[in-house]
This record gives C-alpha cells, sequence and structure tokens, in this order.
C-alpha cells in the first residue's frame, strides 16, 4: 500500500507522516515548491513538489498510489485562501485520486462544520459534500480541537499574568487530542475496508473541559496560583463593527473582520458534537480516542521536556 499525504508541512500532516513511518507504510509526501518536511522525515518519505492550487499539470509528476490522507487546510482560514484550500486543492486532490482508483480517501476535516457559520466552514464542508458524492471510498474525520489551539495562554500564566477566560469560562467545552493520538486515529481509519463515505468525529480522552477547568490545569502545572480574567465574547462584534466600514473597501479589513467573526465562534461554541433532537452540544456523545490528556501535555511543556508547538496564523491570544 502506498499512501499519498498531502498537507505533509502542516501540524497535523508531519504528525500523520511520523505515524505512517513508524508504520513501515510506504508514503509519499506532497508538500509546496521550496517547503521543507523536518529533517528526519525527508530522508524516510518520498517527497513529490508540487502546487496543487497553482500548477494545472502537479498530478503528472506524483507516482501510483492507493489511499490518499488529506490534512490540507488554508493557514488563514480567511475566505478566499479557505476556497483555494479547502475547497479546490482537495477537489483537485479528489480529482487525481479518481484517475488512479484509490481504495480509500481520508480527510481530516473539523468537527466545527457541524454548525457552520464561517466562510472556511462552509469550503470544508462543500469539499465534503464532493467526497460524499464521488465515487471513491471515503472517510471524512471531524476532529475537536488540537492541544496546538490550546497553548496560547502558556507565556502569559508563566508571565504570572490571568488566564483570559470569555464570560464565566463554561460557555464552551471540548475534548482535546494530541497530534500523536489523532494521527493513530486517522492512520486506523487505513486498516478498515470502506465503501462509501463514513463522518467520524473523534476527540481525545474524556472529560471535556471548559476553559476554567483548563485555567486551573495550565496553573496548577505552571506552579502559579490560579488567576484569571472575564472578558465579554461581545467584543468581537464591536471591533467587527468597528471595522465593517473599513472591510467595505479594504480586502485587509475584509480578512480581519473575518477573523473576529472566527474569534467569536470559538469562544462561544463547543468543539463537540451538536445534538440536533436537543439542540445542545453532547459531550457524552463525543466519541473519544487515545490517552494523552492536556494536563499531561502543560505539565510537559511547562517542565522543559516537549516544546510548546508553533500556533502558525491561528493564534488568538
Ligand atoms: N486547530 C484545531 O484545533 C483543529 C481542530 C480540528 C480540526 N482541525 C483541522 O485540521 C486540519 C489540519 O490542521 P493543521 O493545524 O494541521 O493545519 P496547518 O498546520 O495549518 O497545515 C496546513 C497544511 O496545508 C498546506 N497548505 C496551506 N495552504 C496551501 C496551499 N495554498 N497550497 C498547498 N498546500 C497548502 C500547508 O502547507 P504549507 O506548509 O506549504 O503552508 C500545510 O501543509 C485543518 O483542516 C483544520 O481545520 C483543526
Amino acid at each position: 500500500m502506498r499512501v499519498l499525504v498531502a498537507g505533509a508541512t502542516g501540524y497535523m500532516g508531519a504528525a500523520v507522516l511520523r505515524e505512517l513511518v513508524a508504520r513501515r507504510v510506504d508514503v509519499v509526501a506532497l508538500v509546496r515548491p521550496g517547503r521543507l518536511l523536518p529533517e528526519a522525515l525527508r530522508s524516510v518519505v518520498t517527497v513529490v513538489e508540487a502546487d496543487v492550487v497553482e500548477d494545472a499539470d502537479w498530478s503528472e509528476h506524483i507516482p501510483a498510489f492507493d489511499v490518499v490522507i488529506s490534512c490540507l487546510a488554508s493557514r488563514s482560514g480567511a475566505p478566499d485562501d479557505a476556497q483555494k484550500v479547502d475547497y479546490e486543492a482537495n477537489r483537485r486532490l479528489l480529482a487525481c485520486a479518481e484517475r488512479h482508483h484509490i481504495r480509500h480517501f481520508v480527510l481530516l476535516s473539523a468537527i466545527c462544520v457541524q454548525r457552520p457559520r464561517l466562510a472556511f466552514q462552509r469550503e470544508k464542508l462543500r469539499f465534503e459534500r464532493l467526497l460524499h458524492d464521488s465515487a471513491v471510498p471515503s472517510t471524512i474525520v471531524r476532529a475537536t480541537a488540537f492541544f496546538r489551539s490550546l497553548v496560547g495562554q502558556i507565556d502569559r500564566v508563566k508571565a504570572g499574568k490571568p488566564f483570559l477566560l470569555f464570560g464565566n469560562g463554561e460557555l464552551t467545552a471540548c475534548k482535546p487530542i494530541s497530534d500523536s493520538d489523532l494521527a493513530r486515529f486517522i492512520v486506523n481509519q487505513l486498516d478498515e475496508h470502506r465503501e462509501g463515505t463514513v463522518v467520524r468525529p473523534i476527540g481525545g480522552p474524556g472529560p471535556a473541559i471548559a476553559p476554567a477547568a483548563q485555567a486551573v490545569m495550565l496553573c496548577n502545572a505552571a506552579n502559579v496560583p490560579l488567576k484569571t480574567r472575564s472578558l465579554p465574547p461581545q467584543m468581537f462584534d464591536w471591533f467587527r463593527w468597528l471595522l465593517m466600514p473599513l472591510a467595505l473597501v479594504s480586502p485587509g479589513f475584509a480578512k480581519r473582520v473575518e477573523f473576529l467573526r472566527i474569534a467569536k465562534f470559538y469562544a462561544t461554541e463547543s468543539m463537540l458534537c451538536w445534538d440536533h433532537d436537543n439542540q445542545r452540544y453532547d459531550a457524552d456523545g463525543t466519541p473519544e480516542f487515545g490517552t494523552d490528556t492536556l494536563a499531561a501535555f502543560y505539565r510537559r511543556v511547562l517542565s522543559g521536556s516537549e516544546s510548546a508547538p508553533e500556533r502558525g496564523e491561528h493564534r488568538l491570544f
């Protein structure tokens, strides 16, 4: 079996590569021209440089493959970039996969697409529908929050500043999952014989954690007294309304407006399965996988035994 990994230079793409390499799977990593994989991976996988979005002939350079794992995603979440990457790049990847008559396409998506309000969520859903309608057997992994999304306040807390909460810190909850646990879950999908499309929402080991409990965990790991400050989530709307007139004439401000929408979404919506019948998030109904906990991760980062992942463009604080 040869697996083509797209988005191999990203946070989850690299974790999936490590997991495949550990299982001795034959891997082709698709990377944008000029982007480098970590040294340890570069020498053990076949690297193909191609620009899926810009280059019409990109797929001519790809060796035959049986399975695709796509961890492609817009790095900014801006509407035009999301259209280009979350939808269009994945669409081109699927067209190539169809030509190769592959047996399984695994898409890393996000649990937040259940209640789409943001441009990038709509683009992800648009591609999910395309995958569903194609003849290629597929698994859509809708993951909850990554540990990477929950490292933003480590430096504040270490410096003795209060942990910032929205409202009372209980407005949202998630079952955070580590990159290695999620990578194992994704690669495990390849063991399953797939027909049609299956959607797999997935979180890390429970219980679900609200930001208030996250503050306690982080302060304990940093060995500092618990200090929090509450912010109103509506603040994102206030800034958005201020910027709206500028957004009408400036693409730069339009992106900032979308970013404020994204921030408000994550400040007020849980990363858990949505229970349509009862119109609420369902912590118990959100599947769990793995063993690595956020508390243990915070302890490792604060003791210096692990570095906090780069947050790239996904930062709020
Ligand atoms: N953050 C969370 O808590 C969370 C939770 C659940 C699900 N998710 C979802 O998980 C997925 C992966 O997230 P991640 O954090 O691993 O993403 P990431 O680190 O931002 O990586 C994105 C990948 O897509 C590639 N890419 C971006 N723009 C591209 C373009 N124009 N052409 C070709 N490749 C492009 C990047 O390549 P370059 O290195 O060349 O830029 C990179 O390999 C996303 O769909 C995300 O929505 C995230």
